[in-house]
């Protein structure tokens, strides 16, 4: 697999309806023949994020941001341009044309594809034999004792993992799965790594298997929970990191999860995979777990493409209450609002369930705590906070984490409400917050400094990405219509007077999109183009295609605004020749060249003027 020819690029873009790929992940509301949400992309409480079914593009009046249904998903996705495609061909059952890739290349793409085809087959095998095979029925008691239901496994693909190595070998024999595959894939495990002669086991014996899903809903990885718990230290032992699998990059359930989310407009955050699948079964289905305890940066950027309101609620014992205080550190720092749900002492959100039922567990999230309350309140627990000193030790633990909020605003009242719960002056915990800002920035400026100092190059000034803003009424009406209009088009195309925007700002892109092989009449073929665009161009291109047109006649509109460009040319240098005569002191032979040409200009001028009262502007 290689290059996806263009032709298929086109195909899958045609395919694509705009409205149907974006209410995947959200709901859209119709508004006449467009139709609105609130922006993914940033927030806000009214919508100003439209959607143009006819023209198969999106724009945020708020934000900026635009485009194709292709773009809409690389971006919400954060997914590259071909992996998006690839998705999208999918959803619509195209069949992509390859171009062959270098060798390396396709030896990658290769390997992907069987990992995870390796993955989505033994989740199946792990999930028939969970369902029928007699060697399960441990298993099956235990899920049944825990009272996860038939629905529930089914609903999850879980699984069950035999003890005997003989039946993976009889199974990958069947579906011609190799061993080292197997290896790759963490199925199978080498016995010696420096002796892979002494052959592989398998890594999954006697489990409960629950796969772990990428946000396609691919399997990518396993979590195998000991049955026997005589058999294994580790409670649940997940796949090693392969091409596929990161686990320091997935949430469990978020496949699933991700469109409550945005319903919700918050994420709960939950330690196990099995607290989440049960809570979301019980129909809190906004929850999301991290593979095992750490919550890492790439987590929280993650969730910040989704939401910016976090409610943990992880269990109630002192490895829970670390691992909270580990994921507002990381959620902080990318602007995420964070709340912590208290749960009985020794619960976690499973065993609440069960025991007091759903009802109880969402009460419980309902009257989450703002996470500094939450920790005052669980010292103050185990504390005797009248003591001063004691008081000073959470004063000073406060402090550390009052310095990772990012906002001022909620900083400022965060540091009130704790300076006035543990009866100190604000000013007091603002200096203690201070104090360690003061380290951090110290911290940070060691690091910048390493940064530019080291080799490579350093940009200084404008992003090279960031386009300059077109002011010119007469630019940004003619973009829009060398993208909509085929009259006003082929008219540009045709010379159109002239280059009248060279030399004005957009004037370059202008001439790009004429000299593209583009036809206003097949949307598709624009928003192919499109893509071929960087992020600034494609959303300033997006916001002209969503401004209802300019005029019903665009040939006369085009003309028009090739006109008042002209105008605008022609009074610019007038000013110019007018400036040089009057103060630039020039000598007496310059002086007829330069009365000439303002003569000349002025004439033009006129012409300009009487040929703009010819044409109406829009009609
Ligand atoms: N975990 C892990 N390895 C372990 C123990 C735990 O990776 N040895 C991860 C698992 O993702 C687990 C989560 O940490 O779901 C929370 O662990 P814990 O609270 O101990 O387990 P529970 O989710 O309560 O599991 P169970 O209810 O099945 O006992
Ligand atoms: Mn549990």
């Amino acid at each position: 697999m290689g290059r996806i020819a263009e032709v298929s690029i086109q195909q899958v873009i045609a395919a694509c309806d705009i409205v149907d790929v974006i209410s995947t992940y959200f709901p859209l509301k119709r508004a006449g023949t467009s139709f609105k949400a609130n922006c993914p992309f940033h927030p806000e409480k009214s919508p100003s994020f439209h959607v143009t079914p006819s023209r198969g593009t999106y724009h945020c009046f708020g934000c900026g941001e635009g485009g194709n249904a292709i773009g809409f998903v690389m971006k919400y996705e954060g997914l590259p341009f071909i992996d998006t495609v690839r998705k999208l061909a999918s959803k619509y059952g195209i069949t992509l044309i390859e171009e062959a890739g270098t060798p390396e290349q396709e030896a990658a793409t290769g390997r992907r594809v069987k990992l995870l085809a390796v993955h989505r087959e033994i989740a199946q095998w792990y999930h028939q034999l969970l369902l029928k095979s007699p060697l399960a029925a441990p298993a099956r008691d235990y899920l049944k004792a825990r009272g996860l239901t038939a629905a529930t496994a089914r609903n999850w693909t879980i699984g069950y993992a035999p003890e005997d190595a003989g039946y993976y070998h009889e199974w990958a024999r069947e579906k011609n799965f190799s061993e080292d595959l197997l290896i790759e894939s963490g199925i199978f495990s080498l016995k010696d790594e420096s002796q892979p002669r002494r052959g592989c086991y398998a890594r999954f014996r006697h489990r409960i298997m629950f796969p772990i899903r990428n946000d396609h809903g691919d399997v990518i990885a396993f979590s195998g929970r000991v049955l026997r718990t005589e058999d294994s230290p580790a409670k649940y032992m997940n796949s090693p990191a392969t091409p596929i699998f990161n686990k320091s990059e997935v949430f469990f359930g978020f496949d699933k999860s991700k469109r409550a989310i945005h319903k919700a407009e918050k994420a709960i955050i939950c330690e196990g995979q099995i607290d989440m699948l049960m809570a979301f079964e019980a129909g809190i289905e906004n929850i999301i777990a991290p593979l095992g305890t750490a919550f890492t940066p790439h987590h929280a950027r993650l969730l910040k493409r989704h939401t910016d309101q976090v409610v943990l609620c992880y269990d109630s014992d002192n490895a829970g209450y670390k691992a909270a205080a580990g994921a507002f550190t990381e959620l902080t720092k990318e602007g995420i609002f964070v709340r912590v749900a208290a749960l009985p002492a020794g619960e976690d959100p499973d065993s609440l369930i069960r025991r007091e039922g759903v009802a109880a567990l969402r009460q419980r999230l309902d009257d989450a705590k703002d996470f500094f309350d939450f920790q005052i309140d669980l010292r103050a627990a185990n504390r005797d906070l009248s003591d001063t000193r004691e008081r000073m030790k959470v004063l000073r633990e406060l402090a550390e984490n009052l310095a990772k909020l990012k906002d001022r605003p909620t900083l400022d009242l965060a540091l009130t409400r704790c300076a006035s719960r543990l009866n100190i002056g604000p000013d007091e915990l603002r200096k203690m917050v201070q104090a360690h800002l003061a380290e951090q920035k110290k911290y940070s400026d060691r690091a910048s400094e390493r940064e530019s100092s080291s080799s490579g190059p350093h940009h200084d000034g404008p992003d090279p990405d960031e386009s300059p803003p077109i002011q010119h009424p007469g630019i940004r009406l003619l973009l829009q219509l060398a993208l909509t209009d085929s009259a006003a088009r082929r008219w540009l195309v045709a010379g159109a007077d002239g280059p009248a925007w060279s030399g004005v700002a957009g004037g370059e892109f202008l001439q790009r999109i004429l000299d593209a092989p583009l036809d206003p009449a097949e949307p598709s073929s624009v928003a192919t183009w499109m893509t071929t665009l960087t992020p600034a161009e494609a959303s300033l291109l997006s916001s002209f295609l969503h401004k209802s047109p300019a005029s019903t006649d665009g040939l006369t509109s085009a003309r028009h605004a090739v006109s008042s460009l002209r105008v605008s040319a022609v009074t610019s240098e007038i000013d110019i020749l007018q400036n040089q005569l009057r103060s630039g002191n020039p000598a007496p032979e310059a002086v007829l060249s330069l009365t000439t040409r303002l003569i000349t200009l002025k004439k033009e001028l006129n012409v300009l003027h009487a040929k703009l009262r010819e044409i109406p502007e829009g009609s």
